[in-house]
């Protein structure tokens, strides 16, 4: 399996003396939660601001911070860690760590290491909007452009100094996406996905409707996972609380209907389709114009079918590798089978629902993948963005198969 995301991927985080390095311990602990191996530098003036300890309790690792404290990790450690390395991210950078960067001064731990390093780097400066606005602070950041540095543009917002504008440090998980992105292999580079995510919704009357508890966690996690593998993603999604995942093209809808007329629009551009959104099957006959008043009697509702938009996608491909999901309570295997087999799928990821741990709303997905050449793979629990990537190394197999 390509290694997902930055599992196992040795990350050295540089943390200089700014405000925002109180968002630098859950940067860390982001990326610790995602599997990779961090480790902190910190310069002698961030240790104002958050301790070591801090870092050293998040990592499990000794902070690099004093090149001659005597003990064996700072002596050889900035040139080891160097070269270890996977990536680097300094964050918050100030704007005497880019001056330093800029004209490579080596006076401290983090400057002398940030000059054996050969990895990719990713500069966050953070600091007052007329310190990062002044002509020294632009030209050091050109500088570290042309170097080949990666910079990640501060936001813009209310500064801890009261003032508002341009120089806040990106969220944590901003930085942690960003990264992923430059770490993931680039096999889906010129591909065109299309996804579909979370519930629909089919209204009863104005304030009632018929849905399903799905929150669209697992589409999102493989429109996030595919975007970052290099493939251009259209995302048609149900109401669900997820932000949009960078660089991927979204469309909102509400209905079955919607996300019909959504999908059957972009699949003939579409490589690879992935349905994992949870369609209602009936919506009401018809929807009150006015709220629905309650009485002593039962209320009885009339529904009708609403279009099967995998069965129309599996009956229009041409060419495309098509993927469904299916969740069941019972008897998965010979549902999914079924539907494997009656919607012209290539695979079938099938969930089971019950189990808090799989399905709706949960961060992890127990499955079984069905092969449309008859095998099947029962996958163990995992995360949704890990499932993302092991169903996007299949869907590779099988178009490197078809060729
Ligand atoms: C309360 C306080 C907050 C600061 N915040 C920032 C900041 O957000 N960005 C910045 O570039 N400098 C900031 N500074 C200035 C740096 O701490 C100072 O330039 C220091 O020399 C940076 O050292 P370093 O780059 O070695 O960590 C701040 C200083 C103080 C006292």
């Amino acid at each position: 399996m390509v290694p997902y995301d930055l599992e196992g991927k040795r990350i050295v985080l540089g943390v200089c003396g700014g405000i925002a390095a109180y968002k630098s311990a859950e940067l860390l602990r982001l990326l610790v939660k995602q599997g990779a191996e961090p480790r902190v530098v910190m310069t002698a003036n961030a240790v104002h601001f958050v301790g070591p300890m801090t870092f050293e309790a998040l990592s499990g690792k000794k902070v690099l911070l004093d090149l001659f404290s005597g003990n064996d990790e700072a002596t050889i450690g900035h040139i080891q860690w160097a070269q270890e390395a996977d990536a680097v991210i300094i964050a918050p950078a100030t704007a005497n760590f880019l001056a330093k960067l800029a004209h490579g001064i080596a006076d401290d731990a983090l400057s002398t290491f940030m000059l054996a390093v050969t990895c990719p780097v990713i500069i966050c400066p953070s600091m007052n909007t007329n310190m990062l606005n002044s002509r020294p602070v632009q030209r050091n950041l050109e500088t570290i452009k042309k170097d080949g540095h990666l910079v990640v543009d501060p936001c813009a917002g209310e500064l801890a100094c009261g003032t508002s504008g341009p120089g806040r440090l990106p969220e944590p998980h901003y930085i942690v996406d960003y990264l992923a992105g430059i770490m993931a292999p680039k096999d889906f580079r010129g591909k065109n996905i299309l996804v579909t995510a979370g519930p629909t919704r089919e209204a009863i009357d104005p304030v009632r409707y018929i849905s399903n508890p799905s929150t669209g966690k697992m589409g999102f996690a493989i429109a996030r996972a595919a975007e970052r593998r290099g493939a251009n993603v259209m995302l048609v999604t149900g109401p669900t609380a997820l932000e949009a995942p960078p660089n991927v093209r979204v469309t909102r809808v509400e209905t079955a209907a919607q996300m019909a007329e959504a999908v059957l629009d972009f699949m003939e551009h579409a490589d690879i389709i992935i349905k994992t959104a949870a369609v209602s099957d009936y919506r009401p006959c018809s929807v009150s114009e006015r709220k629905l008043k309650k009485n002593e009697r039962n209320l009885e509702l009339s529904l009708e079918r609403t279009d099967d938009i995998l069965r129309e996608v599996g009956r229009r491909k041409s060419g495309q590798i098509l993927v469904g999901f299916a969740a069941e309570t019972h008897d998965l295997e010979s549902y999914a089978l079924k539907k494997l087999e009656e919607k012209n799928l290539d695979i079938i990821v099938a969930n089971r629902i019950g189990p808090p741990d799989s399905g709706f709303a949960s961060d992890t997905n127990k499955a079984v993948l069905f092969f449309r050449n008859g095998t099947k793979e029962p996958l163990e629990l995992m995360s949704k963005e890990k499932m993302a990537h092991l169903l996007l190394d299949r869907i590779i197999a099988l178009q490197e198969d078809r060729q």
